[in-house]
Parts: structure tokens; C-alpha cells; sequence
């Protein structure tokens, strides 16, 4: 599958005034506008996309949906036809939809352990619209994607890496230094970076972990960490550099209660030519100085919807 990488998160929340000044005041988000039929969702920008992330108020704090981006129209068109084939269910976006996310056309599926998916191509664009939240040198995203996501998984099956791997396409990057069982994946047009998505195996326990970020310049990590420092944020990780990519990186956590990454690239990543096993994490730094879980962790009830549940319920009976 010519899968870009992410196109755009959604989420439920709880907690939109805090994101509201959140997103613009500390990373650097835009508000962008909300659809006509969406009115009390809140919707950022961190590129001249017309949105990246959606928050729509919710009862919980959880992850709604990963967006992925397909190239173009024929390859949106050979993926659907390779999930049906392959008996996934899928959904086909009507206008509503297509409308609500800004895009050509948009088709919605769950992985083998419940999570919602979509599928997209075409979102809504304006060149040299993004206008940062506060002084900000951009974000890198554009046609990378707007950068990484980390979930845990309540089981980690052999469909679920065949769902990855055999049916989005996905390059299978390995377990990079992650303790236990967990996997780093790169979609097929991903030449940057080491992974896309990654899922943590933590039995009896479902939720977003992180999310990364990629800013232009060193100085918007710094800044980034000077407000974070300043504002009393709850710290996961302090200034770092991963072993795996060559980037300078830290994480806190935002209202959702998962943690944000912000990083810049110091140069290329080196698109290794043989699996890394890498001794530590980090080169330097990334001292843990607060949970790796955050409160978005929690059990597969508080954060699937009854769908997923469902879609969790038959993996585990088979299993
Ligand atoms: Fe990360």
C-alpha cells in the first residue's frame, strides 16, 4: 500500500479549553476553523493543511482515529481493494465525512485489536495558510505526514503484525531498544524516519502513549522545553537523542494525558540496511523523570468505544 504516513489524529476529549490554549501556547499549534457541521470540535493546524489533529468532546480522554494517507486517488483505490480482498470490513466515508475531514474520499477499518483506522487521500490545502499559535519556526510534516504515534496494545497476535506489514504495507523496523514486545513500523513511502507507528504490548492495557512531533529548527525544541519548564507541565523525559534516529528530542505530557515529542532531525536519518539492536535508548540524555504510562493508558473499556471492544472480544476468543 503507497501509504505517506499520517495525515491527521482524532481524538475525544474531555478537556478542549485546556487543549485550546494548550495547542497554540506551548506547541506552537494553529486553530483552525471548524467545519459548519462540527461547530464545538476543535481543530489544529501545524502545516497548510487544512488540520492535522480533531478534538471532539467526548466522556473520555482517547484516541478516536489514525488517518493515514494514501498517495493519491489509484492508490487509495488498490488499498481499499486489498483490505476488502483480505476480508477486512470496511466502511466507506460518505459526504458528511469526506467534509468533516476535508478530504477526496476516506474509508474507515479497525486492526486486529480494535483500534479505528481510516484511510485517505486528497485533504484540503493551502500553500504558505499555516500561521503558528505563537512564534514558531514550523513543523515538518507535509507530504511525511504530521510524524509519529506510539500505542499499546493489550495483545500483541500474529494478525495484528500481518494486519501491518502484509496488508498497509508497512516495513517492519524492529523493536528499536523498546523493552518487551514492541514494534516500530515505517509506511512503504517513508523514507525519513524509522517509524510511523509503533505498538507496545502491555497486557490489560490500551491507550495512546505518545505522539512525536518534528519541528524545523533546535531552537523550537528549546523554546518548546523553555515553556513546558515554565509552565509546570508533568516531564516524561528530559533533552535527548535517540539511538535509533539522529534526533534531539523531549517529552511531556499534554491534557490527553500522553506525551508529546518534540523533535528536530540534526541530520538525515541513516535508513539502516540491517535490523538495529541498539544497547540503550539514547545516546545522551532522556533521563526518565515521570511515568512512561501516562493516565491515557488505561484498560481496553475506558478506551476502545463498543466497536472496538467487540473487534478485541473476537481476537481474544480465537486466541
Ligand atoms: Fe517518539
Amino acid at each position: 500500500m503507497d501509504i505517506i504516513g499520517i495525515g491527521y489524529l482524532g481524538f475525544e476529549s474531555t478537556r478542549l479549553d485546556e487543549w485550546r490554549s494548550y495547542g497554540p501556547e506551548v506547541l506552537g499549534f494553529q486553530i483552525g476553523a471548524s467545519p459548519e457541521a462540527d461547530p464545538d470540535s476543535l481543530y489544529f493546524r501545524i502545516d497548510d493543511r487544512r488540520h492535522r489533529f480533531a478534538f471532539h468532546p467526548g466522556q473520555a480522554d482517547r484516541l478516536a482515529y489514525i488517518g493515514w494517507e494514501a498517495r493519491g486517488k489509484l492508490e487509495f483505490q488498490a488499498a481499499v481493494k486489498r483490505l476488502r480482498d483480505a476480508g477486512v470490513e470496511v466502511t466507506v466515508g460518505d459526504a458528511a465525512l469526506r467534509e468533516l475531514r476535508g478530504v477526496k474520499e476516506v474509508i474507515r477499518f479497525r486492526d486486529p485489536v480494535g483500534y479505528q483506522h481510516e484511510l485517505f487521500y486528497a485533504q484540503k490545502w493551502m500553500p504558505r495558510s499555516f500561521i503558528p499559535g505563537r512564534p514558531h519556526g514550523g513543523f515538518v510534516a507535509g507530504a511525511r505526514g504530521l510524524g509519529h504515534l506510539v500505542v499499546i496494545t493489550p495483545e500483541f497476535p500474529p494478525e495484528l503484525e500481518h494486519f501491518l506489514t502484509e496488508l498497509l504495507g508497512f516495513h517492519y523496523y524492529g523493536a528499536g531498544a523498546g523493552k518487551g514486545k514492541t514494534a516500530f513500523y515505517r509506511s512503504r513511502l517513508n523514507e525519513s524516519t524509522s517509524h510511523d507507528i509503533a505498538y507496545g504490548h502491555g497486557p490489560g492495557k490500551m491507550g495512546i502513549q505518545h505522539i512525536g512531533l518534528f519541528v524545523k529548527s533546535l531552537r523550537d525544541v528549546g523554546e518548546t522545553y523553555d515553556i513546558v519548564k515554565q509552565r509546570k507541565l508533568p516531564m516524561m523525559m528530559t533533552l535527548g537523542q535517540h539511538t535509533q534516529d539522529p534526533h534531539v528530542s523531549f517529552y511531556h505530557f499534554s491534557p490527553g494525558g500522553f506525551a508529546i515529542e518534540i523533535i528536530t532531525e540534526l541530520e538525515p536519518w541513516h535508513q539502516d540496511g540491517f535490523e538495529l539492536n541498539p544497547e540503550k535508548l539514547s545516546t545522551w540524555g532522556h533521563e526518565l523523570v515521570g511515568p512512561i504510562l501516562g493516565p491515557s493508558v488505561r484498560a481496553p473499556e475506558e478506551v476502545l468505544d463498543a466497536d472496538g471492544l467487540a473487534v478485541l472480544a473476537g481476537l481474544q476468543r480465537a486466541a
